[in-house]
């Protein structure tokens, strides 16, 4: 397995300047790069792509090759040969939907950043007593939403989490603003329309209309994040 050239710090700090990761699904390996670059001009830090196309691993290594500067992860990994695969394509970060027994010890082999996903307070804290004290809420919405994560503050506060999963711009604000939340995940940061027409330039500006919405706002949420 290579090494990875982002650690969770470098993460974080990346995640303090913008705290969205749009969800990218592939399918036309042409894309990768361009939409890396509209997505960073924009004011995305970091991407994940989805392992749910046979070209997740080669977007990644196309899209961190093109624009070095966005920190770009592996989704929707399932399996040790995914988590391979991902790694050796040159991933900034590991996220899962979920655990199993044997992704979790497939997990505690890389030293990659892992965001693994828990949807209750019992896989919070199998994965918190194993080390990860930054999760995936997923899926958010179906999970119980803002409610369960303030919730997971009350006896669980050290843990955070980057919820995905029926997160759009109705909610978002919802979610940002509690203190456990460090970022928010979700596929609908990507313009399916501009992208399907390779329209960068459009793809661009109708990123950037809702990372300005957001980050403006978050600016303001940040010394008044909400008790839990
Ligand atoms: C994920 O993989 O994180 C979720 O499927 C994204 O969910 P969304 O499509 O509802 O944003």
């Amino acid at each position: 397995m290579t090494s990875t050239s982002h650690s969770y710090l470098s993460i974080f700090e990346n995640l303090q300047q913008c705290p969205l990761v749009p969800v990218i699904v592939i399918n036309d390996i042409e894309d990768a790069a361009p939409m890396g670059e509209a997505l960073h001009k924009a004011g995305i830090r970091i991407a994940e792509i989805t392992f749910r196309t046979p070209q997740a691993a080669q977007a990644i290594s196309e899209m961190k090759a093109h624009c070095p500067e966005l920190v770009v992860g592996a989704g929707t990994i399932l399996n040790a040969d995914q988590l391979d695969t991902a790694i050796n394509a040159g991933s900034d970060f590991i996220v899962t939907p979920g655990t199993t027994p044997n992704l979790l010890n497939a997990l505690a082999a890389t030293t990659t950043p892992i965001f693994p996903g828990a949807s209750t307070a019992s896989e919070v804290l199998n994965l918190y007593e194993r080390g990860y004290e930054c999760i995936k809420f997923f899926p958010a919405e179906a999970s119980g939403g803002t409610a369960a994560l303030k919730s997971f503050g009350g006896p669980i506060p050290q843990v955070k989490f980057m919820p995905t999963g029926g997160i759009d711009q109705s909610n978002v604000h919802q979610y940002l603003a509690l203190k456990n939340v460090i970022a928010v995940g979700g596929s609908w940061m990507i313009d399916a329309n501009f992208a399907a027409q390779k329209n960068w330039r459009e793809f661009q500006k109708s990123t950037e209309a809702f990372v300005d919405n957001i980050v403006a706002k978050g600016i303001s949420m940040k010394a008044n994040k909400v008790e839990m």
